[in-house]
């Protein structure tokens, strides 16, 4: 049977981003028969609906990864009680133009890493609210929010809180099942 494909969504472009390092901590916690490729945001132009008919070699790629993809998985930071401006740019130009999303009834799963206490609560539940708009089905629980995030990775970037990897592990399997479901 094929691997159920995963495509983690880096949200932030941080170099030592915490949201990076837990979807790497996530490539270690996968349930069988289930692969996760990461991508990153960079060089994904702001959008501009001037421009959505004749999108960039950056927008195309980032676009055709979603599309294979049999699910997606959301690592984001919290900016300001919301999600970062490029990952949202980012949703925007996937969802463009009209009738062409690539997000369409794609399942996905939501997870974030903040230095803050609340773990990025606040920014998913925004990313929540435009997964909705994009008509995603997305996984309700466990949700993942991981607070006081230089604690919780070492300093090379290794995630090191065991109740943190056991609830990472927990989404994944109910995003791989939520994924053979829409097969
Ligand atoms: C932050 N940070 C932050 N943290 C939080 O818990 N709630 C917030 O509202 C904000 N707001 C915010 C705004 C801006 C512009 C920046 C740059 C940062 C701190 C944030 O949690 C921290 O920078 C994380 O390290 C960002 O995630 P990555 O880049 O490590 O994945």
């Amino acid at each position: 049977m094929n691997k159920i494909k995963i495509l983690g969504v880096v949200g932030s472009l941080r170099k030592d981003s915490y949201n990076h390092f837990a979807l790497r901590a996530a490539q270690e916690l996968l349930p069988e028969g289930a692969v996760l490729d990461l991508v990153e945001l960079h060089g994904i132009p702001v959008f501009n609906q001037d421009d959505e008919m004749t999108p960039s070699a950056s927008v195309l790629a980032f676009k055709k990864q979603i599309l294979v993809a049999d699910a997606i998985l959301f690592a984001t930071p919290e900016y300001n009680y919301s999600v970062p401006g490029g990952l949202k740019n980012a949703i925007d130009w996937a969802s463009r133009p009209y009738g062409d999303s690539v997000w369409l009834g794609k399942p996905a799963a939501i997870m974030g890493a903040s230095v803050g206490s609340l773990g990025t609560a606040r920014a998913q539940y925004h990313l929540r609210q435009i997964l909705v708009s994009l008509n995603m089905p997305v996984v309700n629980q466990p949700e993942v929010m991981i607070g006081n995030a230089a604690k919780a990775f070492s300093l090379d970037g290794k995630l090191t809180d065991d109740k943190t990897k056991q609830v990472i592990q927990q989404l994944l399997i109910a995003l791989v099942t939520l994924a053979k479901s829409n097969q």
